[in-house]
């Protein structure tokens, strides 16, 4: 038997490494400091290129491992089409895709109160926009040794709490990615789900500290863990899937969320009763 804590450091929301903000600039860290050839994007090269900087600094020095930025707004075919051009050019091949891109657009919140162009917005980022990336690289990996392509979602998407239309776009991801697994899993292309809980992002951060208390308390009641998550807990997970350690799972929907989802009935059963139950582990010495 190995002790837990001294195998592993133990995780905790308050002492995060804030110094690379978002999501996928985690990700692109933690597969660039494995050695892959890493391509990232986003709308604005002003952005992503000093976000490329970031990480290339951040790499340990004898890591194979790069950072290429690409500017590309994922919801744009050809903007995609170049995208997996570029990198097929200069790169030897795609194998593993990510389709972090996305977030909450507009107005979002209860449907009757959303408008058209803001449910339009959502599914174009959070749905259409893994699409056009999942297309475009399923030829190239094919005619390879295969790939992985792992799609972020939200606990959102599967409990239908916070914004509708982001959570149904979210929640689209689920069907596409199962129609990956099944039409290409003989190509050795696997497509899994990654569904997260409240990751403390940088801008995340911000909000808290402009905020009086703690605005994450109760969030964090919500979890099985009580805490929220850290970026780099994500790219742990996303590497998992993209890693031969996966290769029996296609067509999976994980949950990354320190265990809302697992205890969502308890979480609706106290709000709607009005009960301020301590858990468990308030209770153990
Ligand atoms: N943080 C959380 O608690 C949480 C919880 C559940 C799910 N998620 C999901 O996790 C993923 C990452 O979230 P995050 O918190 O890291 O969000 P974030 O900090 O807002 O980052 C989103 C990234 O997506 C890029 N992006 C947005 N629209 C784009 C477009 N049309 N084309 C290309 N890139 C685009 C942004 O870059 P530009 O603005 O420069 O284009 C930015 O780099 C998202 O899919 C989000 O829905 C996050």
């Amino acid at each position: 038997m190995i002790a837990y804590e001294r195998a592993f450091s133990r995780r905790s929301d308050r002492d995060c490494n804030w110094r690379l903000s978002g999501i996928g600039k985690v990700i692109a860290r933690r597969f660039a400091t494995e050695g892959a050839t890493t391509v990232i994007c986003s709308r604005s090269a002003d952005r992503i290129e000093p976000a490329a900087d970031d990480i290339e600094h951040a790499l340990p020095d004898d890591t194979p491992g790069t950072v290429h930025p690409v500017e590309c707004d994922v919801t744009s075919a050809s903007d995609v089409r170049a995208l997996v051009d570029v990198t097929l050019t200069d790169f030897d091949g795609i194998d593993i895709l990510v389709n972090n891109a996305g977030g909450a657009q507009g107005n979002d919140g209860k449907l009757h109160t959303i408008s058209e162009d803001t449910w339009a917005d959502n599914l174009a980022l959070n749905l259409t926009g893994p699409y056009l990336c999942s297309r475009e690289v399923i030829p190239p990996m094919a005619e390879a040794d295969g790939g992985s392509i792992i799609h972020v979602s939200t606990a959102n998407a599967a409990i239908g709490i916070g914004a509708s239309a982001y959570s149904a776009a979210k929640a689209g991801l689920y069907s596409l990615s199962r129609s990956i697994a099944v039409h290409y899993g003989t190509f050795n292309i696997r497509s899994n789900v990654l569904s997260l809980g409240t990751i403390l992002t940088e801008s995340r951060r911000e909000t808290r500290e402009e905020a009086d208390g703690d605005p994450y308390q109760e969030l964090r009641d919500e979890t099985a863990l009580g805490r929220l998550g850290q970026p780099a807990e994500i790219a742990d997970a996303v590497l998992f899937l993209a890693s031969p350690c996966s290769s029996f799972i296609t067509g999976a929907n994980i949950p990354a969320d320190g265990g809302l989802t697992a205890g969502v009935s308890q979480v609706f059963h106290r709000a709607a009763n009005d009960i301020d139950e301590q858990p468990v582990r308030d209770e153990i010495p």
